[in-house]
């Protein structure tokens, strides 16, 4: 982590609640979060079967089983930290699904499928996330994407799930100023991240199969459109900077993390 490599810790004492951190974007920012001092909890549908767990195992108290469509699930996990820890100052939202397929073919339960786990999941995040925080305040960060800004084609349910989830932040922030809630709430919105969420996409895993590795699609990929994909790491650390005391007075905004994509 070069770039923050001597800086002081800048989340000490904090407590943090991360989902979709057994992969990719969340695994980076869980990971992030607690080298800058934050008690990191790591919440995921199945924490123990994941890929990137073994830099997990030195606080496995800390891992949270949580199916973010599942509103008993957020009650249990946010009462877990609450009994734990006393507090929640930090909740970061990475949990979500790729999906793609053209408009006229998505049926309703597709459309259904995608909505429950990337906006019914950034809804629940949200209401918890501001009730476990309460009077004390906090940051909640949740995780969009380009595909939200400019739709990307033959994938309109994620567009408008992610969509939606920027439009959420900004609703969000707004409430809490206007009622004198101290929880800043933003979206960060990557463009493309070399993460295994691709790997639910046919056209990715024939890219895979015909170039070797998932490395290797990635830059086949990057050689064709010309955009960069960016390393997970990259969007973490712009989750760190609104989530730390730097971006105090930064609430409702839709961060584009892209290379200038949606310039
Ligand atoms: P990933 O597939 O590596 O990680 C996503 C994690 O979310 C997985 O660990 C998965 O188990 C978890 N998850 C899925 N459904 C869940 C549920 N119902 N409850 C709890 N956890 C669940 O994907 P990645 O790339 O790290 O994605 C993180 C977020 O970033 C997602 O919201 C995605 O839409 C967004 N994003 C990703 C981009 C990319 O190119 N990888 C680009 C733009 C946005």
């Amino acid at each position: 982590m070069p770039y923050l490599t001597g800086m002081n810790r800048t989340l000490d004492g904090r407590v943090a609640l991360v989902t979709g951190a057994a992969s990719g974007i969340g695994a980076a920012t869980a990971e992030l979060l607690s080298q800058q001092g934050a008690t990191t909890y790591r919440a995921d549908l199945a924490v123990s079967g994941s890929a990137d767990r073994a830099s997990w195992q030195t606080a496995p108290d800390t891992e949270l089983q949580l199916d973010v469509r599942e509103e008993t699930d957020w009650d249990r996990a946010t009462a877990t930290v609450l009994e734990r820890e006393g507090r929640l100052d930090i909740l970061v939202h990475c949990a979500g699904i790729a999906a793609a397929s053209p408009l006229a073919d998505t049926s309703l339960a597709e459309w259904r499928r995608v909505m429950a786990t990337n906006l019914d999941g950034a809804f629940l995040a949200t209401r918890h996330g501001i009730r476990a925080m309460g009077a004390a305040g906090g940051a909640i960060v949740l995780v969009g994407s380009v595909s939200g800004i400019q739709p990307s084609a033959g994938a309109a349910a994620y567009s408008t799930s992610k969509a939606g989830v920027g439009m959420l932040a900004r609703a969000a922030a707004k409430e809490c100023r206007e009622l004198g809630l101290p929880v800043r709430v933003n979206a960060v919105s990557p463009g493309g991240v070399k993460t295994p969420l691709w790997e639910a996409m046919p056209f990715f895993r024939d890219l895979v199969e015909k170039h070797g590795s998932s490395r290797a699609a990635f830059e086949a990929m990057e050689a064709h459109g010309g955009d960069r994909f960016a390393e997970p790491e990259q969007v973490a650390r712009a989750i760190l900077f609104l989530v730390s005391d730097a971006a105090d007075h930064v609430t409702g905004v839709e961060l584009p993390v892209d290379d200038g994509y949606t310039v």
